[in-house]
């Protein structure tokens, strides 16, 4: 088992820089089209068999050193009762938004063996057949929100903060019950088997520091204190266009903070205390010419040389355009610059 990507985590010493790609299983990669060409996205994120299918792709076409189980942050938002469709080229939608006391108490907070069996045992079969480390993962209660509340996604997060500004007393009954959801959720996934846990939040970038130590942090760090008393797996925290929020988001109790590609690496393993970090590239940098992506992976890992930890990856997820060879040239320059 190569448990480099655990090391570093961990902050222990390894021999060369782990990498993996946010969003490296899906639709960049042709093998993924042609499995998702037979189902629905939601029919093929409750297959436990092919899910394990799509998550192993990129292990063994990019020579990534661990891998995402395949599902999506939304997923447990369906199991608390909520209508969930996914539309071709819009993305998630809720057609019944969250905008009301009736519409919290109507959430169930649901015992996630039974509510995402399917969840669980993709878990166990990657497990089986993983030679790399398995990250599990959520979405962080913030993240989930806007899309409740929103309806989908958004770009200005209107009715997220209007709800939070206006009736912060609705706001803070929803984020309880997602974080009571989301608590659940991580820890099952640690017991079926992940070895680390990601919790994606991906909008915070939207909110000023004193909304976000209100309104977001005390969620996550519920969350990373609660997993902390029944697992000892390593915990992500991605809080994407969070440059300004570190000396915040380094107090949610993570073992490593996720940067995107906003901010230097050596400003940020500065600033982030005696965390791991995983970052930071930017996600077009993979369309460039091989000798200008090399320069740019060098330049990271130079100025990540500092941190306690380094995991490469991108500074979000990788986009569909991404022509495969490409990313396989970045996996290869960052094990070969860092000495394997
Ligand atoms: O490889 C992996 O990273 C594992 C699988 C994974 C997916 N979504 C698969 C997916 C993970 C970790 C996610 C997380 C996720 N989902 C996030 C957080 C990460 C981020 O990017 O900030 C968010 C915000 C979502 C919500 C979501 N799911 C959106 C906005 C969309 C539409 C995106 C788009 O480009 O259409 C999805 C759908 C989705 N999730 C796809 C995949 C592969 C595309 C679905 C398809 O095959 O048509």
């Amino acid at each position: 088992m190569n448990d480099t990507f655990l090391r570093a985590c961990r902050g222990e010493k390894t021999d060369y820089t782990p990498v993996w790609f946010m969003r490296q299983a899906g639709r960049y990669l042709p093998e993924y089209q042609a499995v998702r060409g037979k189902v629905s996205f939601l029919e093929l994120c409750k297959d436990p068999e092919l899910c394990t299918e799509v998550s192993i792709q990129p292990v063994d076409i990019l020579d990534v050193d661990a891998a995402i189980m395949f599902s999506d942050i939304l997923i447990p938002m369906e199991a608390m009762n909520l209508r969930l469709e996914f539309h071709e080229g819009r993305g998630p939608v809720f057609p019944d938004p969250i905008r009301d006391r009736q519409g919290v108490d109507d959430l169930l907070v649901p015992d996630p063996d039974e509510a995402m069996p399917f969840v669980m045992e993709t878990i166990r079969l990657l497990r089986r057949e993983l030679k790399v480390p398995l990250i599990g993962f959520s979405g962080a209660p913030f993240t989930l929100a806007t899309y409740l509340i929103e309806g989908g996604s958004s770009k200005v997060f209107l009715e997220t903060k209007r709800m939070m500004y206006q009736a912060p007393e609705l706001y803070h009954a929803l984020l309880a019950k997602i974080t009571e959801c989301t608590s659940l959720y991580l820890q099952a996934q640690a017991r079926a088997g992940a070895q680390a846990l990601q919790i994606f939040d991906s909008w915070v970038g939207i909110l000023a520091p004193d909304d976000y130590r209100r309104f977001v942090l005390p969620y996550v760090q519920s969350i990373i204190s609660d997993l902390r008393k029944v697992t000892d797996v390593p915990v992500i925290y991605f809080a994407n266009n969070g440059a300004t929020l570190i000396e915040l988001t380094r107090t949610a109790g993570a073992d490593v903070l996720g940067l995107d590609w906003r901010i230097d690496i050596r400003d940020a393993v500065a600033r982030v205390g005696d965390h791991a970090v995983q970052g930071n590239l930017d996600p077009v940098a993979l369309f460039l010419p091989r000798d200008q992506l090399e320069a740019r992976i060098k330049r990271i890992l130079d100025n990540a040389a500092g941190a306690r930890g380094h995991i490469f990856n991108l500074g979000h997820g990788i986009l569909p355009q991404t022509p495969p060879e490409q990313a396989r040239i970045a996996v290869e320059a960052v094990h070969r610059f860092s000495g394997r």
